[in-house]
């Protein structure tokens, strides 16, 4: 699985990769991925010692980020997407990516206005505002680590990734970009089949690690 998300930031360039992990994986990715000169990138890790939420990685790995921008995947996300271009144009504020999906309610979401800009963002609402999913990408610069700092734990005890969103969007430094192709969260077990079914039809041969 971790491949593919490996894949995306390696196929957009990106050469300097920190994983964070659970202290109890640790080493099945340290086996697994070793220090990344392998595939041409060099490999940093960090644990995670309790899930305390996706914003969190941004206060462990505040000293990797420095003073750049600095993009994240979940590692349970496959994109079909080239986000090279994205990446390379990326100047600061935040810049987050969305896919319709039929099941909004599993993810956090972002709510259009009629120019498609976004006007509300929330995690898994429980009322439908929008079918339009934010996908486990993430551009930011290095005040994300300062947000993260500041943000609250939700009602779920976790600190939650919307509210980084949410601090951007409210001083106007908020993209958001529609994903064209494929995206799937492998979080379910019919969203892991059907991304077996697309790493066999459309992926196979794009894996460049
Ligand atoms: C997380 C984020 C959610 C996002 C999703 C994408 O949800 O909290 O905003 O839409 O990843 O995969 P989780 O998979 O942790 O439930």
């Amino acid at each position: 699985m971790i491949f593919y998300p490996l894949n995306t930031l390696i196929r957009a360039g990106i050469k300097d990769i920190l994983i964070i992990v659970a202290p109890e994986r640790a080493g099945d990715y340290l086996n697994l991925l070793g220090s990344g000169k392998e595939f041409g990138v060099k490999i940093s890790y960090e644990i995670q010692d309790k899930p305390a939420g996706l914003p969190e990685a941004f206060i462990i790995g505040e000293h990797f980020i420095g003073s750049e921008n600095v993009a994240m995947i979940l590692g349970d996300n496959i994109f079909e997407d080239d986000f090279s271009q994205d990446i390379k144009d990326f100047s600061g504020g935040a810049k987050i990516f969305a896919k319709r999906v039929h099941d909004p309610e599993r993810f956090g979401v972002v709510k259009f206005d009629e120019n498609m800009k976004a006007e509300l963002i929330i995690e898994k609402p429980k009322q439908k505002i929008s079918d339009h999913a934010i996908t486990g990408l993430y551009l930011y610069d290095k005040r994300v680590i300062e947000v993260a700092k500041k943000i609250k734990p939700s009602l779920r005890g976790e600190l939650e990734i919307v509210d980084l969103h949410n601090w951007f969007l409210k001083s106007s430094e908020l993209a958001v970009v529609e994903v064209k192709g494929d995206w799937i969260d492998c979080g379910t077990f019919e969203s892991l089949l059907r991304a077996q079914i697309l790493a066999k039809e459309k992926l196979q041969h794009q894996l460049v690690i």
